[in-house]
């Protein structure tokens, strides 16, 4: 068992310093709150919408956001009884009342739509939903939010400084946040991990030697198994996962800053100096000395939010490798980049070239009929070097159809199975850069990607 020295009081207070709101910032944002909460009810007034409830949630409405992050959320509740599409409606109808004092105004699309809006700089969702009895019986996934809500408001008082050290925390090591992109920790599971621990060193300390399958039950009620790396029974659900979307290397990403953080803390962990973007230079020197293969596929980033694109973006990457690997090439990595314009799947290669013979093995020989018509399709065909017996099967040396992945990638990549989004652009056009033409990106951002990439 490891043992690990405390965390330093003065080294808490140095990133408290940096992340707690002030009391001005306090102020202002529960002064938006107010405002935004009298501005929906005047809305549903004006509309002669009856019976609707203002609701602060998420992490503005429970003490726990971190300084500089400017978003509020608002649910407008309705009773149960009302259908989906009055509630649809409706709620969009106040949604768009509120907008009209709004600097900036955009329809987005969870399970049903709801609004977001810049209010006086604070980035705010107007989010319609249901009025259950508890969050088990939702007809939403959102109606299970205001009942998080008044969970954690419960019991975090008096904790919400471990909540920010943990978040910031988290963040440093790039495991905060629940989006498709991220596949990390929420804000929700943060707080519930300080509920259950007691606090932000405890927590850290447990974190340490957890295990895939680590499941946490705050409230003793699971019903049903789950097979996720982490498992933290929503206390107000007990069929849901809160953790559900934290992935596996996230998990473990986390598990080893821990433990890093346990070993020499240091403010490093909670603000990462971010790298430089690599020069060609630098880049070029990388490639000399790993003497790898570098591919980059590029295209036109589709239009769509994260949430949409990055599951596609994943499930390219995994494509763009089985083809590689299908045709010989052996994948030492894959990785994600996406900015504006561009987006690029790397693909590091032991080779990105393969000799032109490539080896066909046969059936044995005493499978008579197999054996002896494939036989006869490669004997004295076009593109054959010439066959032999080896281990009692017939092999047959032809011609590789691609001893280039670049060759490879040009012809096939639009047969993978991709994303809509993903293969409408693919489809418009792309490019494949290798080695040194990968210079050709000047993206900052990206040169930082393909500094932590070689
Ligand atoms: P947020 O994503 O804004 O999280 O969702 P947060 O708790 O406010 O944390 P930060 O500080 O902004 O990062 C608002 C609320 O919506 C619910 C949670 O109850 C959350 O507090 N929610 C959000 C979920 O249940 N699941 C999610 O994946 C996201
Ligand atoms: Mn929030």
């Amino acid at each position: 068992m490891e043992t690990y020295i405390s965390i330093p009081e003065d080294l808490k207070l140095a990133v408290l310093e940096k992340i707690k709101p002030t009391e001005a910032e306090r102020n202002e944002l529960m002064a938006v709150q107010e405002e935004l909460a009298a501005e929906v009810k005047a809305a549903a007034e004006k509309l002669r919408i009856p019976d609707i409830f203002v609701k602060m949630v998420g992490s503005a409405a429970r003490g726990t956001w971190l300084s500089g992050t400017h978003d509020i959320d608002v649910f407008i509740s309705f009773p149960e009884e009302t259908s989906r599409e009055e509630l649809e409606v409706k709620g969009m109808k106040i949604a768009r009342e509120v907008a009209k004092h709004a600097e900036h105004a955009e329809d987005r699309h969870a399970e049903h739509p709801y609004l977001n809006i810049t209010y006086k700089g604070f980035d705010v969702d107007l989010v319609p939903c249901f009025r259950v009895p508890s969050a088990c019986q939702l007809k939403s996934a959102v109606d299970r939010t205001p009942f998080h809500n008044e969970f954690v408001k419960s019991r975090i008082n008096g904790r919400e400084d471990e909540v920010l050290l943990m978040k910031q925390f988290m963040r440093g090591g790039g495991v905060y946040g629940s989006e498709l992109k991220t596949q990390g920790f929420s804000g929700y599971l943060t707080e519930l991990l300080i509920i259950h621990y007691g606090s932000f060193e405890k927590a850290l300390k447990a974190a340490s030697s957890w295990k895939p399958g680590k499941k946490i039950d705050i409230m003793q009620h699971s019903e049903l198994k789950h097979d996720e790396p982490l498992v933290m029974v929503d206390p107000t659900d007990p069929k849901r996962n809160v953790a559900a979307a934290l992935s596996l290397d996230k998990f473990c990403m986390f598990i080893d800053h821990c433990r890093e953080f346990l070993k020499s803390p240091g403010i490093k962990f909670f603000f990462p100096a971010s790298p430089m973007p690599i020069e060609d230079k630098e880049f070029l020197e990388k490639l000399e000395s790993r003497k790898s293969s570098q591919l980059a596929v590029v295209f036109e980033t589709p239009d769509v939010v994260d949430d949409v694109l990055y599951p596609q973006l994943y499930k390219m990457e995994q494509a763009v490798a089985s083809l590689a690997s299908e045709y010989d090439f052996s994948v030492v990595k894959t990785g994600v980049w996406s900015g504006k314009p561009e987006t690029v799947i790397m693909l590091e290669l032991i080779s990105g070239t393969l000799p032109n013979v490539k080896k066909r093995i046969g059936p044995p020989v005493w499978v008579r009929e197999h054996a002896e018509k494939f036989k006869a399709k490669y004997e004295g065909a076009e593109n054959v070097f010439g066959g032999y017996i080896e281990g009692g099967k017939y092999v047959f040396e032809v011609q590789r159809k691609y001893p280039t992945a670049k060759g490879l990638l040009e012809e096939q990549l639009v047969n993978c199975s991709l994303g809509k989004h993903v293969h409408q652009s693919v489809s418009t056009g792309f490019e494949v850069l290798e080695d040194s033409e990968i210079c050709r990106l000047k993206d900052q951002d990206f040169r930082v990607f393909l500094r932590k990439w070689v």
